[in-house]
C-alpha cells in the first residue's frame, strides 16, 4: 500500500491556489506567491524574536493564548480550512473589542496566520533551522484503515521539512492527540528520526492552555496522549 500521501504538484495547485498570509491586527493580506520562498521571519514580523508554528490551527484557541502570554515570541498558525482561518479571524477580532486593546499598542503584532497546507508551507517556505517549537494538536487521524495514509506524520516529505527547520539543539516539537493506535504509530515513526529525542511531556510550556479540541475531549472524559520531541545537536 502507498505510505505517502499524493502531495504533488497538482495537489499544491489545488490546494493552495488561495495561499495567504494574514496580520491579524493591520488585517494586511499577502498571497503566499508573493513572499520569499523559504521566507524572511525577520522581514514578516519585523523583528529577531523566535518562532513557533502551530500546524492546523483550527478555531485559534492556542494562537491567542500564546501569542497573548508570549510577546517576545512569534507565533504562526498553519490551517488550510478556510472556515477556520476565518473563525480564529473572529476569535482575535472580539478579544481585541472586549478587551478595549489598541491595535497600536503591539498586541497580537507577533501572530500570523496562514492559509494554507502545513507540506506546501514547510517543504518550500520556513527556512532550515529557524523554527524554536512546532505544535501539532489533535492532528487529524483518519481512523479509517484506507484514509491513514493521509495522516501527516506519513508524509515522508513533511517529517524531513519538520526536521530540518526546526532550530539545531533545542527546537521542539509539541504533540497532543487523543486518538491512541495514532500516538503510537507518531511514537514509532519519530523514533526513526535520529536528529528527534522524547523528552519528559511534563515539560511542555503553557500546558493550560487548551485547544478546542482538547476542551472538547476532556469534557467526554477520553484519555489524552502527550509527547514532547527535542531536536539535538547536529
Ligand atoms: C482535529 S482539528 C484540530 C484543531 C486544533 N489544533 C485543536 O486542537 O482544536 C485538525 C485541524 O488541522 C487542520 N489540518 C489538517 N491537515 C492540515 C494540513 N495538511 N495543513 C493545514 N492544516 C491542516 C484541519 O483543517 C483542522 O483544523
Amino acid at each position: 500500500m502507498r505510505e505517502n500521501p499524493n502531495y504533488n504538484e497538482i495537489y499544491y495547485q489545488h490546494t493552495t491556489s488561495h495561499s495567504q498570509v494574514i496580520d491579524i491586527v493591520t488585517e494586511q493580506i499577502i498571497p503566499l506567491s508573493e513572499l520569499d520562498a523559504p521566507m524572511n521571519w525577520e522581514r514578516l514580523f519585523r523583528n529577531t524574536y523566535p518562532v513557533e508554528i502551530e500546524i492546523g490551527s483550527g478555531k485559534g484557541r492556542f494562537l491567542l493564548e500564546a501569542s497573548k502570554r508570549h510577546s517576545k515570541v512569534n507565533y504562526i498558525g498553519v490551517e488550510r480550512a478556510q472556515k477556520y482561518v476565518e473563525l480564529t479571524r473572529e476569535r482575535f477580532e472580539k478579544h481585541i473589542r472586549h478587551f478595549g486593546i489598541d491595535k497600536t499598542s503591539g498586541t497580537f503584532s507577533n501572530v500570523r496566520l496562514v492559509r494554507t497546507d502545513a507540506n506546501y508551507f514547510l517543504t518550500r517556505y520556513v527556512p532550515e533551522m529557524s523554527v524554536q517549537a512546532y505544535h501539532i494538536y489533535f492532528p487529524d487521524p483518519w481512523p479509517r484503515k484506507r484514509q491513514r495514509k493521509r495522516r501527516i506524520f506519513r508524509n515522508q516529505d513533511f517529517l524531513a521539512a519538520l526536521t530540518h527547520t526546526l532550530n539545531s539543539g533545542g527546537g521542539r516539537l509539541y504533540i497532543v492527540t487523543d486518538h491512541e493506535e495514532y500516538f503510537q504509530e507518531i511514537q514509532e515513526r519519530l523514533a526513526g528520526l535520529s536528529v528527534l529525542r522524547p523528552i519528559d511531556a511534563g515539560l511542555k510550556p503553557d500546558s493550560d492552555i487548551t485547544t478546542h479540541y482538547e476542551m472538547k475531549y476532556v469534557l467526554e472524559g477520553r484519555p489524552i496522549y502527550r509527547a514532547v520531541y527535542e531536536k539535538v545537536l547536529s
